[in-house]
């Protein structure tokens, strides 16, 4: 019998064997001499959780964030990704896990003069290299197929090759969804991904990216100033305030009243 991804996790959680994808040890960063944004953080994501971090503007989420895929030093702590120590991670073995990882941003980031093809065929340079890998006329034939298929999922097929400054907000937005799936990722990180939608289009473009991640058993942590979107996408809530963790628990057990705290 072959399983898919969502059943092999329900048979490893139910074993409780399932693995730990990212581990953050008394964490620590500032800038320069201005107070810690956050110090002494501890928290563990298993593989296959999606877990909302939220908290006021300012908390420290896109820095955790960025801490946590190595894109920024922390100044104290550790992170351990996909079993790796980030910090002891270079050259190969970095380029290895930032091509099982991805970002979605708040702004999707899109090469404007560029078709939406040869932007998705960007997601995959984090697992190869050089100029085939910068427009879509030079990509390998499996690079286009895979792209198209992460157009196809993200229903953009019909765009593939109009520019990308010539797309609207919730267009561009699931363009660098699909960029950041095409390469498999194991990881996700998404900052804000509906942020700089209109409501009807952010819905629409959640709905479809958590679809996306949980199907395919992608291990995601995102942000998001909605709080409904956390509760609902979201299985376990992460809530920063302070420079501290306020909260961890599964999203199920988090009162509305908990969720405004974190505001407070
Ligand atoms: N590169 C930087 N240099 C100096 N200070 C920074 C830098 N990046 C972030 N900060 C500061 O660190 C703190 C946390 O910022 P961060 O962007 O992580 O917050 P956030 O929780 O993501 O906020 P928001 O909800 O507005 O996105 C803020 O006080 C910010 O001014
Ligand atoms: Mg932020």
């Amino acid at each position: 019998m072959l399983l898919n991804s969502r059943d092999l996790r329900q048979c490893t959680a139910e074993a409780g064997l399932q693995a730990i994808d990212l581990q953050a040890r008394g964490l620590a960063k500032r800038f320069g001499t201005a107070a810690p944004v956050f110090s002494g953080l501890d928290f563990s994501i298993r593989q296959g959780d999606c877990v909302a971090l939220v908290g006021a503007n300012g908390t420290g989420k896109s820095t955790l964030l960025r801490c946590c895929l190595g894109l920024l030093v922390p100044d104290a702590g550790q992170i351990s990704l996909l079993g790796r120590a980030i910090a002891e991670t270079g050259g190969a073995a970095r380029r290895a896990l930032r091509a099982r990882t991805g970002l979605v941003g708040q702004k999707h980031n899109l090469v404007p003069r560029l078709s939406v093809l040869s932007n998705v065929i960007h997601g995959l340079l984090g697992q190869n290299s050089g100029p085939r890998y910068w427009v879509q006329g030079l990509a390998p034939a499996e690079a286009r197929a895979a792209a198209m298929a992460a157009l196809d999922k993200v229903g953009m097929t019909h765009l593939a090759l109009r520019r990308a400054d010539r797309l609207s907000g919730g267009q561009s937005q699931r363009v660098a969804i699909a960029r950041a799936l095409v390469g498999n990722p194991r990881f996700l990180v998404a900052d804000e991904p509906c942020a700089s939608l209109d409501p009807q289009a952010g819905e629409e473009v959640m709905a479809l990216f958590m679809g996306l991640v949980k199907r395919e058993g992608v291990t995601v942590l995102f942000t998001s100033h909605n709080v409904q979107h956390a509760l609902s996408y979201g299985d376990r809530i992460l809530g920063l305030q302070g420079g501290r963790i306020a909260l961890d628990a599964p999203s199920t057990t988090v009162s509305a009243t908990e969720m405004a705290q974190l505001y407070g």
